[in-house]
């Protein structure tokens, strides 16, 4: 099957259309602007353009940075607050006059990474962490999702994980390697003794960076960098929206 895949982000809104079966790009992706600030009209617009780009007459699969439960946004942490409440799906389809479905953005790189990528194949807990503007988190038990899990907020010591070891946070505090990694990982810390998973996939733009922080990382869980980079998000959404969405 075709679909369009859309990775609605913090910073940019990209979109391609995916052949579902292979899980690869039919075209080069199409990055925008997230647009400021990202209020639905806006984001729904921005939506449309990259539809429009490719000439798109099919259905759109979006992951979109928040909880989703059957098209509703429940949650918008970074993201404007009118989101929370909306039928996203049904309010893109008729902004773009495309089929729509729509899940979480980490479930739907998660998705991606399990089914083409660095978890094919593997069996028990996976934990998938996409590390950008937010902390996304995936977690699979023999391939199969337990959606919007949002461990991203998980409070360390009083204060959210993703405030504190999200890429955004690196940036902004402009922290070594050294010291991010050593964050990181009392985040992942956290979490194994929470969850116990037999691998932990990275995801996000770090991923690519995976060689300046891994001697930082002391899980006892294995941990491996996600494969698919910029394309999970886009290839997951398109591969999972209709299926695990509205
Ligand atoms: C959101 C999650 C999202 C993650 C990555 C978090 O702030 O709550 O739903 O998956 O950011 O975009």
């Amino acid at each position: 099957m075709e679909v369009l895949g859309i990775d609605i982000g913090g910073s940019g809104i990209k979109g391609a259309p995916v052949d579902t079966d292979k899980g690869t790009l039919l075209a080069q992706r199409y990055r925008l602007l997230t647009p400021t600030p990202a209020k639905p009209q806006a984001v729904a617009e921005t939506v449309a353009k990259i539809s429009k780009k490719f000439n798109w007459k099919g259905s759109l699969g979006i992951g979109f940075p928040g909880v989703i439960r059957r098209g509703v946004t429940l949650t918008a942490a970074n993201i404007h607050d009118d989101w929370v409440g909306l039928n996203a799906a049904k309010f893109i389809k008729k902004v773009t006059g495309r089929k729509t479905c729509i899940i979480n953005d980490a479930d739907a790189a998660g998705l991606a990474e399990i089914t083409f990528g660095a978890g094919k194949d593997r069996q028990g807990v996976i934990l998938l962490v996409t590390i950008g503007t937010g902390l996304g988190t995936a977690i699979f038990s023999d391939g199969h999702l337990v959606p919007n899990s949002e461990f991203g907020h998980l409070e360390i010591d009083g204060v959210e994980a993703e405030w504190l070891a999200s890429d955004a946070a690196r940036k902004r505090e402009n922290l070594s390697w050294k010291k991010w990694g050593h964050r990181f990982n009392h985040y992942l810390q956290t979490m194994e003794k929470l969850f116990w998973p037999d691998l932990i996939i990275l995801g996000g733009g770090i991923s690519k960076k995976h060689e300046q922080f891994k001697q930082y990382i002391t899980v006892q869980a294995e941990v491996i960098p996600a494969q698919m980079m910029n394309e999970a998000g886009i290839i997951g959404a398109a591969v999972g929206a209709c299926k695990y969405g509205n």
